[in-house]
C-alpha cells in the first residue's frame, strides 16, 4: 500500500509551484502533484545518481521495449520501434509537429496555455473554435463549428486528450468523428496525450489506434511527465506511423531530437516497465476520491459550478454567477488560495483548480476559498 496523504515538503525542491508558499499561500495551480514521485522511479534515479560514470547513455531499445509493452498492456495498441521518436519533453514535439504541417491550424478552446501559445512560438496563425457545453458543464467538440472555420490555409488540427483544462476523455466515436473531419480536409491531427493515464472513468483510446488512417495522418505525443510526476525530469515521445510524415518530423527537430540524460533514462525505464502499476492504480483511485469530494464541495457553493472530471487533475470551475471581474485574483487575495486563472486557457470567468495533492490540503484549499465567498456575500 502507498501513501498518497503524505503532506507536501517541497522547500528545497526547486519548485515552481511553491515558491509562493513563504506567503502562507496554498498553491492549486501549476500542473504537476503535490503527491512524492513514483518510489520505484525515486529509486532507480537514486541508484543510478550513485553510480558515479554519467557518461553518453544507450537509450534505444532500453527505452522503446517498455514503452512498446506498456501500450499493448494497457490499451491494447501496437507500437512499432520505428514509429517512436524522442523528443525534449512533449510540447516541443507539439510545436516540431505544427512546423511540419506548416500552414496555419486549429483547435477547441478552452485548451491548455502554451498550446495556446504555439502561434508565437511557430510563427503560425491559428483558429480558436469553442467547444460546446451542456447544462451539466460537460465540453464536447463543435465539429460543425470547427469544419465551418477551416480555411484553405488550415494545414493542423490539435487535439489534447485527456483534455486540460475541460477534464473530458474523448471517447473512440469523438476521436472518429474529428478524424473524419481532418481527414475530409486533408489536415493533420496532432494529439497531446500527457494526461493520458489519468483517464479516470472510462479507458483512454491512443489516437494512432483508432484506425489504421488515422495512425497514418497523425502524430500523438506523450510522456511519463505526468502520471509519475516527473516533469522534472523531462523527456516525450512522438509516435509516428507514417515512415513519410516521421521524416519530416525529425527533420522539424532540427538536431533536438531528444537524447535523454542518464537519470531520466532510469526514470523512464520503471514508468514504463510495469514497476510503477500498482502506484498508479493506487494514484487513480485516491484521485478520484479527491475529485469526487471537490466536485460535490463546489458544486454546494452558490454561484460556483463544475462538471464531473473525467481524466487529469485539474478541475475546470466556472464562477461566472458570482459577478467577480477576475476569480483567481479573488481567491488569492481573499482565500489565500493560488489557483490557475481561466484567462490562460480562454475563459477568464473560470478557475483550474488542481487537485492532485493530499486529501488534507485540497480540502483546506475548498474550505477557505468557501469562507472567502461567505464573507464577501455577507458584506
Ligand atoms: C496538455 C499538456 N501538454 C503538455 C504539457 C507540458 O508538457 P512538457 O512539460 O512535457 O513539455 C502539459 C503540462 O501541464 C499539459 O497539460
Amino acid at each position: 500500500m502507498y501513501n498518497y496523504d503524505i503532506p507536501a515538503a517541497r522547500a528545497g525542491s526547486d519548485s515552481v509551484k511553491w515558491h509562493v508558499v513563504a506567503d502562507g499561500v496554498i498553491p492549486m495551480w501549476v500542473a504537476d502533484m503535490d503527491i512524492q514521485a513514483a518510489p520505484p522511479v525515486v529509486q532507480a534515479v537514486q541508484q543510478r545518481a550513485a553510480h558515479p560514470y554519467y557518461g553518453y547513455p544507450y537509450t534505444e531499445d532500453e527505452l522503446k521495449n517498455p514503452i512498446i509493452a506498456h501500450y499493448k498492456k494497457l490499451y491494447g495498441a501496437e507500437i512499432d520501434p520505428e514509429w517512436l521518436v524522442f523528443v525534449p519533453s512533449v510540447m516541443p514535439g507539439v510545436a516540431a509537429a505544427l512546423r511540419m504541417a506548416g500552414g496555419d491550424f486549429m483547435y477547441s478552446v478552452p485548451m491548455y496555455d502554451h498550446i495556446r501559445a504555439l502561434y508565437k512560438e511557430t510563427g503560425l496563425t491559428v483558429i480558436e473554435v469553442p467547444m460546446q457545453r451542456d447544462e451539466n458543464c460537460r465540453y464536447t467538440l463543435d465539429i460543425p463549428a470547427l469544419e465551418a472555420a477551416i480555411t484553405p490555409a488550415v494545414r493542423a488540427m490539435i487535439l489534447c486528450n485527456p483534455h486540460n483544462p475541460v477534464g473530458r476523455v474523448f471517447s473512440r466515436e469523438e476521436l472518429l468523428e474529428l478524424y473524419a473531419l481532418c481527414e475530409k480536409h486533408g489536415l493533420l491531427l496532432i494529439s497531446d496525450e500527457i494526461h493520458c493515464e489519468f483517464a479516470l472513468d472510462v479507458p483512454h483510446v491512443p489516437f494512432f489506434s483508432v484506425s489504421e488512417d488515422a495512425a497514418q495522418h497523425s502524430v500523438t505525443v506523450c510522456s511519463a511527465g505526468k502520471i509519475c510526476n516527473i516533469p522534472g525530469l523531462p523527456l516525450g515521445f512522438a509516435v509516428i506511423p507514417n515512415a513519410e510524415l516521421r521524416a519530416k518530423f525529425i527533420k522539424q527537430l532540427d538536431g533536438l531530437q531528444a537524447c535523454p540524460n542518464v537519470l531520466t533514462l532510469a526514470a523512464y525505464e520503471k514508468a514504463y516497465d510495469g514497476s510503477c502499476d500498482d502506484w498508479k492504480d493506487g494514484l487513480r483511485d485516491y484521485l478520484r476520491g479527491n475529485r469526487d469530494i471537490a466536485e460535490a464541495r463546489f458544486n454546494a457553493i452558490p454561484g460556483v459550478r463544475t462538471g464531473h472530471n473525467e481524466g487529469t487533475y485539474l478541475l475546470w470551475v466556472d464562477c461566472s454567477a458570482l459577478g467577480l471581474e477576475d476569480p483567481a485574483k479573488f481567491f488569492l487575495d481573499n482565500a489565500r488560495v493560488r489557483v490557475n486563472s481561466g484567462a490562460m486557457y480562454g475563459d477568464v470567468q473560470h478557475i483550474r483548480f488542481n487537485y492532485g495533492c493530499p486529501r488534507a490540503q485540497m480540502v483546506e484549499a475548498i474550505d477557505r476559498m468557501e469562507a472567502a465567498l461567505k464573507a464577501r456575500a455577507a458584506e
